[in-house]
């Protein structure tokens, strides 16, 4: 028996290979997840079915998390194939690239609230639409991935620093509303992994070369260490554990120089 064997999984954000929403898909398969993955839009849409191919009996479906008609339609087509949903996995952050660029102090209101709306909203809007199906399961776990950037500066990350921060409370309140339905909810702060959306970040490469240098394991991390991590969440491993945010960085997060 796997960790999650007979658990039905949904996991939105797999962009590629490099996407720790895949290496997420990857964990939970080994310990015999069924998996419904989500692509944004048909750009993505070939890449995730491929990838998806590769794992017996996933699912796919689009999902454009910021439109809520597009994911009411997710869950009514998990509804009907699975009935009941025992983990969500939100893997989902964008901020336009001249808001990231250029120093925080000059953010644009609308590239704020682009940041917040995609990065941190969209985990409230979809744990909302996901009830009924834990319900039906009878419990249910969240888990979403943040960044160190949100309590200390990371020169670059600016406007999506902000929204992880917003995304970290939203853990916590989310975990306290759906508490009591047996609901989970917790928060993966990942080290740095070169993906599609790392790459929009300035500097990204001087930052993986710091942690290297700084951390106490003086390596990065590898996507799948995240994805474990993901797993733990989602299994009943951390049936204790909720609101929390646990640091998958190599322990940069405690150093200060
Ligand atoms: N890569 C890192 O260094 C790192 C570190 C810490 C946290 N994270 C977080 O991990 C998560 C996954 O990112 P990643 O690094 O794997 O990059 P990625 O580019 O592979 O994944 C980001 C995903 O967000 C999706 N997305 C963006 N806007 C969306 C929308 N409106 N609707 C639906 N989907 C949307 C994209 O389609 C993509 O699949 C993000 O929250 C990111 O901030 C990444």
């Amino acid at each position: 028996m796997g960790l999650l064997t007979n658990r039905k999984i949904l996991i939105l954000g797999v962009a590629n290979k490099r996407s720790i929403a895949w290496a997420t898909a990857q964990s939970c398969a080994r310990e015999g997840a069924q998996l419904w993955l989500t692509y944004q839009g048909d750009r993505l849409k070939e890449n995730v079915c491929e990838l998806a191919g590769t794992i017996p009996g996933t699912e796919t479906a689009p999902c454009e998390a910021t439109d809520p008609a597009s994911v009411k339609a997710l869950f009514e087509a998990i509804q009907k194939k699975w009935g009941k949903l025992d983990g969500m996995v939100h893997a989902i952050a964008f901020a336009p690239a001249e808001d990231l660029e250029r120093p925080y102090v000059e953010t644009s209101r609308e590239g704020f609230r682009i940041a917040q709306d995609v990065s941190a909203y969209t985990l409230v809007a979809l744990a909302r639409e996901a009830r009924p199906l834990f319900a039906a399961a009878g419990a249910g776990a969240i888990v979403t991935f943040t960044y160190v950037a949100s309590e200390r500066v990371v020169p670059g990350y600016n406007v999506m620093a902000a929204a992880k921060a917003s995304l970290e409370t939203s853990v916590r309140y989310l975990a306290y509303d759906l508490g009591p339905a047996k609901v989970r909810v917790n928060g993966v702060s990942a080290g740095p992994v070169s993906t599609l959306a790392a790459r929009g970040v300035s500097g990204f490469t001087k930052i993986l070369d710091v942690v290297k240098e700084r951390a106490p394991l003086k390596r990065n991390i590898e996507a799948g260490e995240v994805g474990d991590a993901a797993l733990f969440f989602l299994s009943d491993l951390s049936r204790g554990v909720t609101a929390e945010i646990l640091h998958v960085d190599a322990g940069f997060h405690a150093t200060a120089i």
